[in-house]
């Protein structure tokens, strides 16, 4: 099976899944089901607090996949976010359960013109790409020169051990390096294991609809595939192999 299968298991099937089960589920399920990657509030308001004082306005979503954390940040801010996903199920899903604009697109060929937004974030996805510097120079060029973008990049702390599909993490050289390429200075990061854990609620819901998903589809072989692709991640994790970091960003 070729990495565009998988992402479109990953990405597309599991986004269209997941849709589903929120629908079975209610509208409560949707947000903590929707974030994919970028897991969970403590991290969406360590971002948003850093946006700026009370930010208002535009905010991209690069890979936003259902939408989950752009459906929060308009949620608890004045931010009105804009979707850009390259998956059609998970673009069709942030628009019929969160109401947010969502384009199909390629994080390497923004949509839009130079200096369209103020904010802009992308969660969970550089670490997917090998175009990381085309990827963080479209942001800088759709970015006003004050803009601020957030980060959430699954990082490689050591060098030695078996990538899972579809991922590219970069070292923390590596990505300081990328980001003052394209012209971003970093102004705050975090790593998010140091922020809280989802709360009781949160993760009850999330499991309800990952139970729901695995009742209706657990048998298809795209199931079994995504799943094995998540624990992977999760050893890596757990063992401390990567972990998730948490930047904001200006122009250098
Ligand atoms: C780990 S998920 C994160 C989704 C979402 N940002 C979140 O935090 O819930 C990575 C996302 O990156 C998207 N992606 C993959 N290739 C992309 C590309 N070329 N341009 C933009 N997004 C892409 C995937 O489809 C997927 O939705």
């Amino acid at each position: 099976m070729g990495v565009d299968e998988q992402m479109q298991d990953e990405f597309g099937t599991m986004a269209a899944w997941t849709r589903q089960a929120v629908s079975d589920l209610g509208p409560d399920h949707a947000i903590p089901a929707a974030c994919r990657g970028s897991g969970r509030p403590s991290g969406l308001d360590w971002i948003l607090t850093r946006l700026g004082p009370q930010p208002a306005g535009r905010l991209l979503d690069v890979g936003a996949g259902l939408g989950g954390p752009a459906a929060y940040a308009k949620m608890h801010t004045a931010l009105r976010p804009v979707c850009v996903e390259p998956m059609r199920q998970a673009a069709a899903g942030a628009a019929s359960l969160f109401g947010l604009p969502a384009l199909v697109g390629d994080g390497a060929r923004l949509p839009f013109a130079s200096g369209s937004f103020r904010f802009a974030w992308s969660l969970g996805t550089l670490c997917t790409t090998d175009q990381k510097g085309v990827w963080l120079a479209e942001l800088r060029r759709v970015l006003r020169p004050k803009g601020r973008l957030g980060l959430l990049v699954v990082m490689a702390t050591s060098d030695s051990f078996d990538v899972p599909w579809g991922n590219a993490f970069p070292s923390e050289e590596e990505l300081t390096w990328l980001l003052g390429a394209a012209g971003f200075m970093v102004l705050d990061a975090v790593w998010s294991d140091d922020l809280a854990p989802a709360d009781a609620t949160w993760q009850r819901l999330e499991d309800e609809v990952e139970v729901a998903v695995r009742d209706a589809h657990g048998a298809d072989a795209r199931y079994a595939t995504v799943k094995e692709q998540e624990r992977n991640l999760g050893e890596l994790l757990e063992s401390g192999r990567v972990r998730g970091r948490l930047l904001v960003a200006g122009g250098a």
